[in-house]
């Protein structure tokens, strides 16, 4: 049963995802949109649903950041290959409260803070060596305190207007069914062909 509600129906697919162990449950692609309309494509992982909304992190100045503050407008997309489901997720995005940001940001280990400090993401860099060398400059600089968060990374979250949901059936007889945001606020629903 779909039932009325996509982000508990959310909840439960993903339950399901994980009892079946599916890979990488929570990698998602999150697609935008640059400032000359061409897309751009590529995985993020799912750090939870809060508030109705999609959460998940990353480098604010990466070029998925810079996109994203241009244009809100994004898609995720999840495969369950076990399960043979497709969850489609298009809405719009806005960054996390700082706190929540910070929250996450200390749960992580040392070393996957001192990469948010080290790593210019999406940046051209004329070698490996470079990043190496600012991982050691900041392993030294924060190496009697506790490392903060870097002001360029943090969290997203996704507001959902659109949540699909596809189940693999026989003889290409899939199951889809459509979830829109009404303007009042109400999720609709509606089964589509396959
Ligand atoms: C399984 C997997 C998980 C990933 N998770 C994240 C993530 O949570 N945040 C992130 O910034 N990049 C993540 N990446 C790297 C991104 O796919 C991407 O290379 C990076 O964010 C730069 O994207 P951009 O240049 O379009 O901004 C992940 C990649 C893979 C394959």
């Amino acid at each position: 049963m779909v039932g009325d509600d996509p982000i508990d129906f959310f909840a439960k697919w993903f339950g399901e995802a994980q009892a079946a162990d599916a890979d990488e449950v929570n990698a998602m692609t999150l697609a935008t949109v640059d400032g000359n309309n061409h897309p751009h494509a590529r995985i993020v992982l799912l750090k939870g649903v809060d508030n109705q909304e999609f959460v998940f992190y990353t480098n604010y100045l990466s070029d998925k950041g810079q996109e994203m503050a241009a244009n809100p407008n994004v898609s995720l997309l999840f495969f369950w290959k076990e399960l043979e489901r497709q969850v489609r997720i298009e809405g719009t995005v806005s960054k996390t409260a700082s706190q929540i940001s910070d929250e996450y940001f200390a749960s992580r280990p040392d070393g996957s803070k001192l990469g948010a400090w080290s790593s210019p993401q999406s940046r051209i860099i004329p070698n490996r060596n470079i990043l190496d060398e600012n991982y050691l400059k900041y392993e030294n600089r924060f190496s009697d305190q506790q490392i903060p968060r870097p002001e360029h990374w943090g969290g997203y979250s996704v507001k959902p207007q659109r949540m699909e949901f596809w189940q693999g059936r026989s003889n290409r007889m899939h199951d889809r069914v459509v979830f829109l945001l009404s303007d009042s606020g109400v999720w609709e629903k509606h089964r589509l062909a396959p």
